[in-house]
């Protein structure tokens, strides 16, 4: 039983087909003068016109990458090497990915100033301390959509609106863990640069795309050859942007998130009738990803015992290289300290079954007797 689908997800058989087809019919590199290369390039116009359209947003250009990670450096840096006569002040928040936070960690050590916006304990930004926190020297914001630890939905519609009107900057947002499930639906007020990833929906491992507005200027953060816009070098895989189109489009059209609600409110509702547990971003948390926290217990053996009953689940800190084995969300939302060590994320995916759901359930009540006859590791 797979609960991990804010990690990756299994490629859905028709993006599998598609990948395949591509692969073997219109294999041609897209930047080959003769028929066949053309034909390569016509169906990567298309597999870019159709991301876009899913997103459906005021973003009309984009770039294929590897992923969300070299989307988000592109968008980080390429946009601060690009722009950088602007402003050296940039803005994000303490519970962004890693492949955010190190891109502007990188950015500190080249005289940039960063300011990291602080969360409340859903993981909340608050839009009053953007507002203070913008400068006219601000050059670039990034807020992610969805939290991938504990879930946080952020207002970017209204982070856009007040970075639009009150700066110069513009936004990035990290949109992995929305894509396809929670729209972007305010046109007007959305983000100038979008990441997005493909097996977080379905798609091929190494497939990602930043979209952005028109009039954005970035910079390449490798070198080579200048394919897709001279944004991002190497030869462009046609296969992988071609699955990913198709993935976008199924997600968008089978994401079912009124029972993804359903399930999330009956696992919320279950957790916080266990004492010694806590729910995390109760109220802000989309609807796929639960997150709860375990007093005194280790995530890791969480994990564990679930996994020993064929239940996949993670814990928030896999990402984190910090000694304390605590991640810099659940600092950030500033969990008491018993309870820091002992998390767990639960992710629903369009497979997963109400009987699974209450599987799950089933073995955590098994877990709550053992720790309550004391078996703790
Ligand atoms: C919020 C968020 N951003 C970025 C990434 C990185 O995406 P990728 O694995 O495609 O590089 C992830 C992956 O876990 C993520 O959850």
């Amino acid at each position: 039983m797979y609960f991990d689908h804010s990690a990756t997800t299994k490629t859905d058989e028709r993006v599998l087909h598609t990948f395949m087809e591509v692969s073997t019919t219109y294999f041609s590199n897209p930047a080959s003068l003769h028929a066949a290369g053309k034909q390569a390039e016509k169906l990567l116009e298309k597999a870019r016109s159709q991301v876009l359209a899913t997103l459906g947003l005021e973003l009309t250009e984009g770039v294929f990458t590897s992923g969300g990670t070299e989307a988000n450096n592109l968008a980080i840096l390429g946009y601060v090497y690009a722009n950088q006569h602007k402003g050296r002040h940039l803005l994000t928040t303490a519970v962004e990915h890693p492949s955010v936070l190190h891109a502007f960690k990188y950015l500190e050590t080249q005289n940039f100033t960063v300011d990291y916006l602080t969360v409340d304990s859903e993981g909340r930004i608050s839009l009053a301390e953007l507002q203070s926190f913008l400068r006219p020297d601000t050059l670039l914001v990034s807020i992610m959509h969805v939290n991938n630890e504990i879930g946080t939905i952020q207002p970017i519609a209204e982070c856009a609106k007040i970075i639009h009107s009150q700066s110069r900057a513009v936004l990035h947002s990290d949109c992995v863990q929305s894509f396809g499930k929670i729209k972007l639906d305010d046109e007007q007020n959305c983000p100038d640069l979008v990441t997005l990833s493909g097996h977080k929906i379905y798609g091929v491992k190494g497939s990602g795309f930043l979209a952005y507005r028109k009039n954005i200027r970035l910079h390449a953060i490798s070198y080579g050859g200048g394919q897709e816009k001279n944004l991002r070098n190497g030869t462009v895989s046609v296969p992988h942007a071609a699955a990913l189109a198709k993935a976008a489009r199924l997600q968008v059209e089978e994401a079912n998130i009124q029972q993804f609600q359903q399930w999330r409110d009956e696992l919320v509702q279950f957790f916080s009738g266990i004492e010694d547990c806590l729910v995390l971003a109760p109220q802000a948390s989309a609807p796929y990803i639960v997150t709860v926290a375990f007093r005194h217990v280790t995530g890791e053996v969480v994990v564990n015992f679930l996994q020993e009953r064929g239940i996949f689940v993670s814990t928030s800190s896999a990402c984190s290289s910090k000694k304390s084995g605590v991640s810099h969300v659940i600092e950030a939302i500033r969990l008491p300290k018993d309870f820091e060590k002992g998390v767990i994320r639960i992710s629903f995916g369009k497979d997963q079954t109400t009987d699974e759901i209450h599987q799950l359930k089933k073995a955590v009540h098994q877990f709550m007797q053992l720790l309550k006859r004391g078996i703790r590791k």
